[in-house]
């Protein structure tokens, strides 16, 4: 692997060589020794704008509020939107003319579910194909299953909830043979430790009866006491909405005719149960100071600073962003650089990771290893991945990109992903800052100018020869689907 990741750099330094030896001219600014480079490479005059002026202290104050503050930003909860208000509010004192657009998202099943053992009630996730209950919901005795093989269900199941280990055969195998046996409900508890419950999956079958999950731990404890009783509520939340927030950069300085659109993203939205300091408070923060910093500086090209919402639950927010956009629009894009999970302060998360769906060396990724060069930054890695917001622009044949910290050898995150143990602790000013920068200085160039043809969707480059320095995805590391 690591001779891989040599790879990747010798090939990106053969591959952009050329690039770097073009002679780039006066900017549209007056400083016409913009392109000077420092002593010690610390960009251009031009990246200096940024890095001089990007400040995270400004960004950890955003993922206080956010990640501390708010707390879970679940896709169509009030938190949600008090997240969208509290980024409209500061985009609107950077002095921008801010929208919203809000769009419907799928139903959802929420549940509850208390035990005898405390008055607090346990975490769950609902498998998806979960019956859902009455108002009242389902209760009864919690009776032991074993792992839920057919002979595992005592007579006194009937009527009662079924606790049963995780493994070996399906949830849905699980959950059916309990519903044969007379169950009124099931609850599943992991077989390894792990901080969240598992998600349980059906497997595209629908439950007649309730079924969720709970870690191992809580399993245990339910384990641990005889005569335990357990009520279990599940219910359909409809009609719910979620939105985007969006400030517009207007071309300033040179008039250019039809400008070219950049999108800068980052989405706002969390998982239940999680904080989302890392995923994503931490990218929303370097949006956000992104558009304060950019806002009074002549580019060529429209930038558009886009907040998006409901991304955990399937990238729904930016794919209805990029629904709405005209053809004339579609046309005039030029690229999406997608800031996800910029800032962790894991150990291991060297990598600055930027991740391209079909894995081509596209325009975001050029821009930002001529960034890293002029910068002197050797972190980048190209990856070819999507699970998030980039993925939207890229079926829209926009070149997009998603830049997130990951460990160089294994592409691991942090192994708090998606828990309630992403706070604001686990955050790394520094590395807030260097993301900062070396984004920053990347966009800026790249919006700078806007020379017609040149980096449009319709004319997008689409020939260079990835393989070369590429570093697949391996399968074992894709996320687990295990039973
Ligand atoms: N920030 C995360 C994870 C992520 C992982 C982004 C790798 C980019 C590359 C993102 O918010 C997320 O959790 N995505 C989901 C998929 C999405 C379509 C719901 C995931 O990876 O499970
Ligand atoms: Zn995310």
């Amino acid at each position: 692997m690591t001779k891989k990741i040599t790879l990747v750099f010798l090939g990106a330094l053969m591959a952009f060589s050329g690039l770097f030896a073009v002679p780039q001219g006066a900017g549209v600014v007056s400083d016409s020794t913009a392109y000077a480079e420092a002593p010690g490479k610390s960009g251009s005059a031009f990246d200096r704008r940024i890095t001089e002026r990007f400040d995270s202290d400004r960004a950890m104050n955003h993922i206080s509020h956010l990640a501390e503050e708010i707390g879970p930003r679940v896709a169509g909860t009030d938190e949600e939107r008090e997240s969208a208000d509290y980024i409209q509010g500061e985009l609107e004192q950077y002095g921008y003319e801010v929208s919203t657009q809000e769009f419907d998202i799928a139903d959802r099943l929420e549940g509850h579910l208390q035990t005898s053992l405390s008055d607090d009630e346990l975490a769950i996730r609902i498998g998806t194909g979960s019956a859902s209950t009455d108002g009242e919901g389902v209760s009864g005795q919690v009776v032991h299953a074993g792992l839920g093989y057919e002979d595992d269900f005592p007579a006194d199941v009937e009527g009662n909830i079924a606790l049963i280990e995780r493994g070996e055969f399906s949830f849905w195998e699980k959950a059916a043979n309990a519903t044969e046996a007379g169950a009124a409900g099931v609850i599943i508890y992991d077989n390894a430790e792990g901080l969240v419950p598992p998600t349980p999956s059906l497997g595209g079958n629908e439950a007649s009866i309730p079924v969720v999950a709970v870690t191992q731990a809580d399993g245990e404890m339910l384990l641990s006491e005889d005569d335990v009783t357990a009520s279990l509520r599940i219910s359909a939340v409809t009609d719910q909405t979620s939105q985007n927030v969006i400030a517009v950069k207007e071309p300033k300085g040179k008039p250019v005719e039809d400008p070219e659109i950049v999108y800068v993203t980052a989405h706002y939205d969390s998982v239940p149960y999680s904080p989302g300091a890392s995923d994503n408070a931490s990218g929303t923060s370097v949006v956000l100071e992104f558009a304060r910093i950019m806002e009074a500086y002549p580019t060529e090209k429209e930038i558009r600073f886009i907040f998006a919402g409901a991304e955990e639950i399937g990238l729904v927010g930016s794919r209805y962003y990029v629904s709405q956009l005209s053809d004339d629009e579609i046309n005039r894009s030029a690229a999406n650089f997608n800031l996800d999970m910029v800032g962790t302060n894991w150990e291991n998360a060297t990598s600055l990771y930027v991740n391209v769906v079909d894995g081509a060396p596209n325009q975001v990724w050029q821009s930002a290893s001529a960034a890293a060069e002029r910068l002197d930054n050797d972190t980048l890695v190209l990856f070819e991945r999507g699970a998030s917001d980039h993925v939207a622009f890229y079926e829209a044949g926009i070149d997009a990109a998603n830049f997130i910290r990951r460990e160089p050898e294994t592409a691991s995150l942090e192994p708090w992903y998606h828990t309630p143990f992403d706070t604001i602790d686990k955050i790394s000013q520094d590395r807030i800052q260097e993301a900062g920068e070396l984004i920053g200085s990347a966009i800026y160039d790249f919006a700078r100018k806007d020379i017609p043809g040149q980096n449009g969707n319709k004319n997008r480059a689409k020939s260079m020869n990835t393989k070369d320095y590429l570093l697949n995805e391996d399968e074992s590391l894709r996320e687990g689907t295990r039973q």
